[in-house]
């Protein structure tokens, strides 16, 4: 999808996403010791957010103003500030070294994915971490929810491998649980976490 899909999807004024942080990167992230962060392809700016309250410095990027003025207004309502980019996530490019690089479901194509992760891994300061979670190319097939197309979906492998020179703290599949209407569900994600070794 494109920015003006992302910009149609977030136009109402309810929020798409809930708006408390993603479970992995509260278990994750909760005991990392704030510092500055760049939240890539934040959307609404849950993750953001929560960051923020954690007393991390963060700049949430999306190439969606329409996302991006709800993670503003996400940040006031909670009473932090986050500062937003207006940008593609594969061109841009943060103008210091960074603590923590955060992409959670940044869902795009191959070529989209390893050069965000790329770039990514060289935005950090030594001891720095990328945070990937995002919906498993499994998760199409054996989980719930997520995009239908498996070439947005992630996979652990490719993930590593993306991000070459880092050292590889936690790689797996994870299962994340789902409580809808419907029921009970588990969908299945890329967990990867990352980190710059010390200089
Ligand atoms: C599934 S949402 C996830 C939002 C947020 N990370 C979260 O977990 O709530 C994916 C987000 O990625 C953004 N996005 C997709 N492709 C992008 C790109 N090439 N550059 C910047 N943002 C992008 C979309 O606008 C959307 O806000």
């Amino acid at each position: 999808m494109d920015s003006e899909n992302w910009n149609q999807r977030y136009a109402g004024s309810d929020y798409v996403w809930t708006v408390t942080a993603n479970q992995f990167v509260e278990q994750h992230l909760c005991d990392l010791a704030p510092g500055t962060a760049i939240d890539l392809g934040a959307g609404e700016g849950r993750n953001a957010v929560w960051l923020a309250q954690r007393g991390w410095d963060v700049t949430a990027v999306d190439f969606s103003d329409v996302g991006l003025a709800k993670a503003k207004r996400l940040a006031t309502e909670h009473h932090v500030h986050v500062e937003v980019v207006c940008a593609d996530a594969t061109t841009y490019e943060p103008e210091e070294p960074v603590d923590l690089v955060v992409l959670a479901y940044l869902q795009i194509d191959a070529t989209g994915r390893r050069t965000v992760l790329e770039r990514a891994a060289t935005w950090l300061r030594p001891g720095g971490t990328v945070f990937v979670i995002a919906h498993d190319r499994s998760n199409v097939t054996d989980g719930y929810g997520g995009p239908p197309a498996a070439a947005v979906c992630y996979s652990v492998g490719e993930t590593v491998e993306a991000l070459a020179g880092l050292t590889i703290e936690r790689a797996e599949v994870a299962e994340r649980t789902v409580v809808n209407d419907d029921g009970v569900h588990t969908a299945l994600d890329t967990l990867v976490i990352a980190v710059r070794p010390a200089a």
